[in-house]
């Protein structure tokens, strides 16, 4: 049965007929809002190449968390800049560092907001690396136990999640193991499990002055041209008891999102990362792109792939967006 007794076009007449067939739904409740915190008071530092973004110190933090909260956003997500660098990346297991202070800080005055945590040492190393560097190379087994410390610091300071970043072998169980000997066998883990060595990450780095000073990281992210080794990822991570496995960045792998989606049976998270983030602010900025349209369709499309949470710089405005569009 062909045209012209089938016509597609009959289920797209008006706007409620629309809305009652429409397959995916955005809401606030899936997005996580990823928020960078240093030290200091008082301190809002625009991040120059994503407009829009700051490194906020701890009280000024709690102000903007507050903000995404009451728009229905029901997470954040720590990315910590501290004052202190060195080769094992030791502020970031520091039971007083700069997130395990945020963490307690946000418990303490937003009782109801979900707290998840970045583990991964880049941003405390000297040399910008994910791991413990010796002699040029990168050494998974000796980095498990710095990241062991900082996901137990982490939850010791009330972290709801942890999420693990680095992309070293084993750091799921090694995690999962110190969670459970110190009493945090309630805290799930999220892991970016397919995260791939994608040039989207620029800004970030910026932001986080934690661009790797020799080399690059494509020693232990994963090549973008791989897709069946992120499966390979994803099911290593699920039996070594990740809770939710993450795909990273979002919209250049959404084959990867929906190749995820079908072969496992947890939670499936994206994120939309700070190179996607200042593509499309850049281009609202000419006046090129409708912001708010593009970024109500990309998120869409994350989700639409098989995402069922999604981090995005967009979190706070993309909420406002949806609340002002409910009919
Ligand atoms: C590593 C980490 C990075 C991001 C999240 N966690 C940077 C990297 O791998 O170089 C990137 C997030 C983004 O680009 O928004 N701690």
């Amino acid at each position: 049965m062909g045209f012209p007794r089938q016509r597609m076009r009959r289920l797209r007449e008006s706007e409620p007929l629309r809305r009652m067939v429409r397959e995916t739904v955005l809401a606030p409740s899936n997005l996580i809002y990823p928020l960078f915190v240093k030290e200091g008071t008082d301190q809002q530092e625009a991040i120059l190449s994503m407009p829009g973004q700051f490194r906020w110190s701890i009280d000024r933090l709690l102000k903007e968390a507050t903000d995404v909260h009451m728009l229905g956003v029901p997470a954040v997500m720590l990315f910590g800049i501290p004052d202190h660098k060195d080769e094992r990346g030791s502020s970031g297991y520091d039971p007083n560092g700069i997130v395990q202070r945020a963490v307690r800080a946000l418990k303490d005055h937003l009782p109801g907001l979900f707290v998840m945590t970045d583990v991964c040492i880049d941003e405390y190393t000297s040399h910008g690396h994910c791991g413990i560097v010796k002699d040029g190379r990168i050494l998974n087994d000796e980095t498990l136990d710095c990241l062991r410390l900082m996901a137990k610091t982490h939850a010791e300071a009330g972290a709801d999640m942890v999420a693990p970043s680095d992309m070293m072998d084993g750091r799921v169980a090694a995690i999962r193991d110190e969670l459970d000997q110190g009493g945090f066998e309630h805290v799930p883990i999220m892991s970016y499990a397919a995260k791939y060595a994608s040039c989207l990450y620029a800004p970030f780095r910026e932001a986080a002055s934690s661009s790797p000073v020799f080399g690059d990281r494509c020693s232990y992210q994963m090549d973008p041209a791989n897709a069946r080794e992120a499966v390979r990822e994803v099911q290593a991570d699920v039996e070594e008891g990740a809770d939710v496995v993450m795909v990273k960045p979002a919209l250049a792998y959404l084959d990867i999102i929906a190749r995820t989606r079908a072969e496992v049976d947890v939670p499936v998270a994206a994120f939309q990362v700070s190179g996607e983030y200042s593509m499309i602010k850049a281009a609202a900025q000419q006046g090129w792109l409708d912001e708010s349209k593009v970024t109500l369709e990309t998120l869409l499309s994350i989700k639409r792939a098989g995402a069922d949470l999604i981090l995005t710089y967009f979190a706070k405005d993309a909420a406002k967006f949806l609340n002002a569009a409910t009919p």
